[in-house]
């Protein structure tokens, strides 16, 4: 088989029957070896897949195929952590609306020395995710929560407060392109979720994304934001599609 047939394929069992299924050893291997090149190319909370199991890690299905792996994770914390070195006051408020592995908030909370306050609506993805923390040390608050349920809850501390939103793709995602007026919620309803949740006071927001944008989506979502960063570290996937996570500045016009 053609190795984007490979990929395709197995991409479809783990978001289908593997969905909620605990990824075995060779599995967590096989998803390295085909979406990443080699085994060690999946790794997460900073452990490659070929040792995750000896480690305690529960990967499921759906999560290994949506999670921000080490590589990206790292890159994209380094990222904030340049962005908020220029401006001023105690630390930001930093939140993983769409936790999924929360490997991501995991790479932040580490490297920015912050609580992070994360939701995740799965039960099955909360309770692997909530171990995984766990084991790994990592200091996020994760709660069995709808992100909408959360904001609220959240303390405003500033213009550099950090929300991460990456909500599930679904049929948002071809082999054509992404569409992120069709995730499900639709990006610019959960930027407008933010705001609300903070009286329209300035933030940060990043977001996952491919190069591949279906319908200008990105910047329809985005419209009035300031883009700050694109990050791309990691190596295209066999279909020749590149991961990419933006930074935004969200607010009213001039902040
Ligand atoms: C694309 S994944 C997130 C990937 C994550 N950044 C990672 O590194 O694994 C989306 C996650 O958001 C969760 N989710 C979907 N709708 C949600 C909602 N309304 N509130 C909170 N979590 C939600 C899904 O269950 C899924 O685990």
């Amino acid at each position: 088989m053609d190795p984007t047939d490979v990929y395709y394929d197995l991409c479809r069992r783990l978001m289908g029957p593997l969905r909620t299924t605990t990824l075995t050893a060779a599995q967590l291997c096989e998803v390295g070896r085909i979406v990443h090149g080699r085994p060690e190319g999946f790794s997460l909370y900073g452990v490659q897949a070929p040792a995750m199991t000896a480690a305690g890690i529960q990967v499921l299905g759906r999560t290994s195929v949506e999670c921000c792996v080490d590589m990206l994770s790292h890159a994209v914390a380094q990222a904030v952590a340049e962005l908020l070195r220029e401006g001023e006051g105690d630390g930001p408020l930093v939140a993983e609306l769409f936790c999924g592995s929360g490997n991501l908030g995991a790479h932040l909370g580490r490297t920015l020395g912050v609580p992070v306050y994360a939701s995740e609506i799965d039960p099955l993805v909360h309770d692997a995710t909530s171990h995984n923390l766990r084991v790994t040390g990592a200091s996020t608050r994760l709660r069995l929560i709808d992100y909408r349920a959360l904001l609220p809850l959240l303390p405003v501390h500033g213009p550099l407060d950090f929300y991460v939103i990456e909500p599930p793709w679904g049929p948002a995602v071809t082999p054509d392109g992404l569409d992120l007026l069709g995730t499900s919620p639709p990006v610019p309803e959960i930027l407008a979720d933010i705001l609300r949740a903070r009286d329209h006071r300035p933030c940060l927001v990043g977001i996952k994304a491919i190069d591949r944008i279906l319908h200008d989506s990105l910047n329809v979502a985005f419209t009035g934001a300031r883009h700050l960063r694109t990050v791309a570290t990691q190596p295209p996937f066999p279909d020749g599609v590149r991961m990419q996570f933006h930074i935004f500045r969200l607010g009213p016009p001039g902040t």
